[in-house]
């Protein structure tokens, strides 16, 4: 595995493997990396001759209260993971070589990243968007690959991409779970033991709505009370947001009939804030629209 922190060489590297034909896939990161990630490399390796992974903490995209300094850290342990995964070039920028003194330009989507996470995280999906925009142009791979369980953050990158005529496909991978469904995620490293069992009330919420729908139930005002009552139950879980809503627009739905619905949810678990998210279908949608957790 060839390492890069400068963004030159970095892209000298891609472009000769491109000159000869070969494609290019590439997983953003921030470290940390987990089986979620690893699931994302190995798509990208199944798909393309040579993956690009990065591995860069983002400041822009931690919001003023969140604290970006204990966001969990371990390059050595990620240069191992990425190297055993078949990662062909690891980028690895300081914060300087991404944003240079005189640094300026943001890119901004004033709708999409208002709404769930961006009504929270005021300024996240700004940050999300300029790095994703700016590594998008440094690697120039074919294919880029994100992870469903941040919907959203899936959702805005692919507008931008359309919106700045960005040529990398976007490509989205089903969340990967523990066996008792908790979503992969960095930051469930910061759970206690009982706070990690208290944070299956996600997938279980995701799986009573999943029930809901497949039952034929279709009133989204009924379900969510009743999704945030099962997760209130739980005594270390407080809810930011329990939402059904367009998958496009994420607008709020109030019928879940005829259609497929996103169920997102945020919920704290002691102080650690963690999304999950399923997309549920009526029954009676074709197949191929059908997404939930039970693939
Ligand atoms: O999903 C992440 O890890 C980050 O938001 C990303 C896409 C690497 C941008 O910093």
């Amino acid at each position: 595995m060839r390492t890069f922190q400068q963004i030159a060489p970095l892209r000298a590297y891609v472009r000769g493997i491109r000159a000869e034909g070969k494609s290019v896939g590439f997983v953003p990161t921030m470290g940390a990396l987990h089986d979620g990630h690893i699931g994302l490399i190995l798509r990208a390796k199944n798909d393309c001759d040579l993956v690009v992974t990065s591995i860069f903490v983002n400041p822009t995209q931690f919001a003023e209260n969140e604290d970006l300094d204990a966001y969990p850290r371990d390059l050595r342990r990620d240069q191992q993971i990425a190297s055993n995964e078949g990662v062909g070039a690891l980028f690895q920028p300081e914060v300087d070589e991404i944003y240079p003194p005189g640094f300026e330009t943001v890119v901004d989507l004033p709708k999409l990243s208002l709404l769930l996470e961006g009504a929270y995280r005021p300024g996240h999906f700004r940050g999300v968007a300029t790095v994703v925009a700016k590594l998008l142009n440094i690697v120039r791979a074919d294919r880029a690959y994100f992870g469903q369980k941040d919907y959203q953050q899936l959702l805005v990158v692919n507008q931008m991409v359309r919106d700045l005529n960005i040529a990398t496909e976007i490509v989205g991978v089903n969340t990967v779970r523990a066996v008792d469904g908790l979503a992969l995620s960095s930051r469930n490293a910061y759970l206690s033991p009982t706070e990690r069992s208290a944070a299956t009330v996600l997938f279980r919420a995701i799986r009573f709505a999943e029930d809901y729908v497949e039952s034929g139930g279709s009133a989204a005002p009924h379900l969510q009370s009743e999704l945030e009552e099962l997760i209130a139950r739980e005594p270390c879980a407080s809810i930011d947001y329990v939402a059904l809503v367009d998958p496009e627009s994420l607008i709020p739905v109030e019928s879940l009939a005829d259609r497929l619905t996103l169920l997102a949810l945020a919920v704290r678990i002691g102080k650690t804030r963690l999304i999950d998210n399923s997309l549920l279908a009526s029954p009676g949608l074709p197949p191929a629209r059908h997404r939930g957790t039970r693939g």
